[in-house]
């Protein structure tokens, strides 16, 4: 499994880079709306700056044509670009145009098993399950993410599964171990997913004897 960060903050994209794991960016209009910064000169920053793995850029319009016209402009900012498409009948239409023109797709917002294997059937290079939002509302996110994984895997469909909506480490290592391609993480879960009370003591354990067999 890969790590994308989920933010549209450049320091944290940056900082994300700098641990030498990361594979791509996903943001969203609330994630780019906290910034308070031009959307097309911040994609350009990351695309140019920072990384040549998938960022993937939503569009707002909500007809096809729309999303079609948006995405157009959002792809011509960099190869990498993906187009962020949300679950709907017009967004399939959108997603199915952008195949055709080989622009790659992440349709975002599935909540259900069908809604990932349309869109799948429809082109998309990833589907973003939300495990959070699920969860949040006493259904179980990772059964999601098992049950796709394991539809792609028998038909052996080649869409990749990006866990979104990560709250905390342990849905990390179960998108992993349940079949998510990636997993795309707020910046604050990736410093948890490196921390542990243990490798802290040991560490302060080791300077010290370290210290006192050299004084
Ligand atoms: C994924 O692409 C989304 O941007 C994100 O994971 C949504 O997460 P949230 O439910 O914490 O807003």
């Amino acid at each position: 499994m890969k790590f994308f960060i989920d933010t549209a903050n450049i320091e944290e994209i940056k900082a994300a880079n700098a641990l030498g794991v990361l594979a791509g960016v996903t943001t969203n209009p609330s994630l780019v709306a906290k910034e308070g910064v031009s959307f097309h000169d911040r994609l350009r920053e990351i695309t140019t700056e920072v990384t040549s793995g998938s960022v993937s850029a939503e569009v707002i319009a909500e007809d096809a044509e729309g999303m079609i016209e948006e995405g157009k402009e959002l792809a011509a900012i960099a190869p990498n670009i993906t187009v962020k498409v949300p679950m709907t009948l017009e967004g399939l239409k959108a997603v199915k145009a952008f195949s055709d023109l080989n622009i790659k797709t992440n349709v975002t917002l599935i909540f259900n098993a069908n809604q990932a294997l349309l869109a799948a059937r429809a082109g998309a290079t990833y589907v973003s399950p939300f495990l959070g939002r699920l969860d949040d509302i006493g259904h179980n996110g990772m059964e999601l993410i098992a049950t796709i994984a394991e539809i792609f895997d028998r038909h052996e469909v080649k869409t990749e599964i990006i866990a979104a909506s990560i709250r905390h480490p342990l849905h990390v290592t179960e998108a992993a171990l349940n079949g998510a391609h990636i997993s795309t993480i707020p910046y604050n879960v990736l410093e948890q997913l490196v921390k542990h009370p243990l490798t802290d003591q040991g560490i302060e354990r080791f300077l010290a004897d370290w210290n006192n067999a050299n004084k």
